[in-house]
């Protein structure tokens, strides 16, 4: 892991100015989430395992983010391998994907964007390592300024759905920080605020990492949409009480069949969102979508350390000794999911019939 850099998070500034991750001086450097709101510090990374090591102790966290991180470590290793022999070149690449591999399990991106890095990489078989290096770095910037075209795109399709004056309430971060750019969820909720719509944000706080507090929360005032902070256990009274009118969530991996893996809780609020009667709308790029597996029960579902859920940061809360589990994503049934807002438009009550037609063309 490289230097930190620093500046203040002004109160001005909006989504198109944080760039969640960044080529700059020769090295990717990524927004330090772990720190949000208290300070806004960039770290850089030059090499495959440092940005694993980024991934997994989420300074970079969101599944399109970590995607685009993945293609940086990659072209990172080659830049970093240049001057060796071809047979240790090889060598070094296939460690540095495996080490990026093993960083999170259940965002599907993360192995879509080593995949794609791949490909570019044996289309260069028999080049010198200089410009496979130099190539992969393109490919790389690519996927970065793709994934912020793809949200602007679903971001449009999406705001559609949203009557104006909707009060919407969303889960985790799934926003600028959990992507390249614009955001997927909180993409369409921009997009609609672009388009002339008072829209106003119920963002749950996202126990046990925050997301919610500390990163939705943080870039809706930003930009000035109203949002308004709620514990995870007040989604049901909100919504009884006719305070919510849509949910829109971002996804980590959608199964073939629309099952929907998302931040840890978001099955809780799909579940009452029924009952209530109120859409639930998951947004995401088709690169979130995992046609290798046939439904929810396949997503590898990532447990991380007891300490998140036992206190936060250097505050002890629970019993030393309890047993703690902290599962960190759950699967949502697909026969609970409105619509998935896509790049490709909206596909209403998805399955897996429906899924393969968003692939086609
Ligand atoms: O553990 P995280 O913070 O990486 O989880 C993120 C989420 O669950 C997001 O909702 C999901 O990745 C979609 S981000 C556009």
């Amino acid at each position: 892991m490289g230097k930190r850099s620093s500046r203040c998070a002004s109160s001005r500034e909006t989504e198109v100015k944080v760039e969640t991750l960044r080529w700059a001086n020769g090295q990717l450097e990524m927004v330090d989430q772990r720190i949000l709101p208290a300070a806004f510090e960039y770290i850089a990374y030059d090499s495959a395992s440092s940005v694993a090591e980024g991934i997994r102790s989420m300074v970079v966290r969101g599944a399109p983010a970590i995607g685009v991180a993945a293609a940086f470590g990659v072209a990172l290793e080659a830049l970093r391998l240049q001057g060796a022999s071809e047979t240790d070149f090889e060598k070094g690449m296939e460690a540095g994907l495996t080490v990026l591999a093993q960083s999170r399990p259940t965002a599907v991106n993360l192995f879509w964007g080593m995949e794609r890095m791949r490909r570019v990489w044996a289309g260069m078989a028999g080049r010198d390592n200089r410009s496979i290096a130099q190539r992969l770095l393109t490919e790389a910037q690519e996927i970065l300024a793709e994934d912020i075209r793809i949200n602007r795109a679903l971001g449009a399709h999406g705001a559609e759905l949203l009557p104006d004056g909707a009060r919407v309430l969303t889960h985790c971060n799934a926003g600028a920080l959990a992507t390249a750019g614009h955001g997927t969820a909180l993409g369409v909720i921009r997009s609609a605020v672009e388009a002339g719509k008072r829209i106003s944000v119920i963002a749950d706080e996202t126990r046990p990492f925050l997301q919610g507090a500390r990163l939705t929360a943080w870039e809706m005032v930003q930009e000035n949409i109203p949002v308004t902070l709620i514990t995870d256990n007040m989604s049901g009274f909100m919504m009884s009480r006719g305070e919510v009118d849509a949910v829109v969530v971002g996804t980590d991996r959608v199964a073939s069949n629309g099952d929907v893996a998302n931040k840890i809780g978001t099955y809780m609020v799909a579940v009452l969102a029924q009952r209530h009667g109120i859409p639930f709308y998951v947004a995401c790029p088709l690169s979130t979508i995992d046609r290798g597996i046939a439904s929810g029960a396949d997503i590898p579902i990532e447990e991380r350390s007891a300490d998140e859920v036992t206190g936060f940061r250097d505050c002890q809360w629970a019993a030393q000794g309890v047993m703690v589990r902290n599962p960190a994503f759950d699967v949502t049934p697909a026969d609970l999911v409105t619509a998935l807002i896509t790049e490709k438009g909206v596909v209403h009550q998805p399955n897996r019939e429906l899924i393969v037609n968003l692939f086609s063309d």
